[in-house]
């Protein structure tokens, strides 16, 4: 069975003081962790440090929300990745609708980082999802090939290692309306297929496929119960440990059958 991944996305919410008190709720509710669960959490930049040594020596994973794909130099504003390998990061999520879809990131630019990424040594979390329209358009799968064929351009097989896929319908996320779990199975399913097609099967079955949008603790098992549903990328759920925690729990207990 394929461990379940847990990862909190905190999008550009906490700061110094509550970053640091939600690390630590989470460092004493998880403790060394649960088997075949690992939990990340992804602060925003300025908080990678401190969040990075408030869960040191936990079973607490850290990555980051973005990065940019050039190597260190003249592009203000932009976090590189080695800086991000540099403070012990091990994930990078990528190709987040929110970046898709308001600071409008391309799949090329999204490839880009995706290989910047994996040569830094960081395993990437990429993103896909479709609109409302596209779902409503039957259009859900022409989204999501166009998607990973763009962002996974150029991809070795060898790389897959390094590599998980979140579905994250944009319609679910922060709404409220989460995927039933028969969708959420459609799609994983159907991303699933698509990596086996491209790739192989071997690769296509080791990989982990997180649910995302509107995860909460009263419907993550039944998500995540679904054999195609590796885990969950929460973001608005990931800012409570009251909700996060048991989300994680929840994770552990399908884990276990
Ligand atoms: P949400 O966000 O859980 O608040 O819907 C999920 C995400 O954007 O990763």
């Amino acid at each position: 069975m394929r461990p379940y991944l847990v990862a909190g996305n905190w999008k550009m919410n906490t700061d110094s003081k509550s970053g640091a008190a939600l690390a630590g709720a989470l460092v004493a509710g998880w403790g060394a962790g649960q088997a075949g669960v690992e939990m990340a959490v992804c602060p925003p930049f300025p908080y990678l440090t401190a969040i990075s040594q408030g869960v040191k020596g936990s079973a607490i994973s850290v990555g980051a929300q973005n990065c940019w794909h050039e190597v260190p130099g003249a592009f203000t504003g932009e976090i590189g990745t080695e800086m991000l390998a540099d403070l012990g990061c091990k994930y990078v999520i990528l190709g987040h609708s929110e970046r898709r879809h308001i600071l409008g990131e391309t799949d090329e630019l999204i490839a880009k980082k995706v290989h910047k990424a994996l040569g830094s040594g960081l395993k990437v979390i990429l993103c896909v999802g479709e609109l409302l329209a596209e779902r409503e358009g039957n259009q859900t799968e022409a989204v999501l090939d166009q998607q990973m064929s763009g962002s996974l351009k150029g991809v070795a097989p060898e790389a897959f290692k390094d590599i998980v896929i979140a579905y994250e319908p944009v319609w679910a996320i922060g709404t409220g309306k989460t995927a039933t779990p028969d969708q959420a199975e459609g799609a994983h399913l159907y991303l699933r297929n698509w990596v086996s097609k491209r790739y192989n099967s071997q690769i296509a079955e080791k990989l982990q496929i997180l649910y995302g949008g509107s995860v909460k603790p009263d419907n993550a098992a039944e998500l995540m119960k679904q054999p195609n549903v590796d885990g969950a990328l929460v973001g608005g759920a990931s800012l409570k440990a009251e909700q996060f925690l048991p989300i994680a729990q929840a994770a552990a207990a399908c884990f276990k059958g």
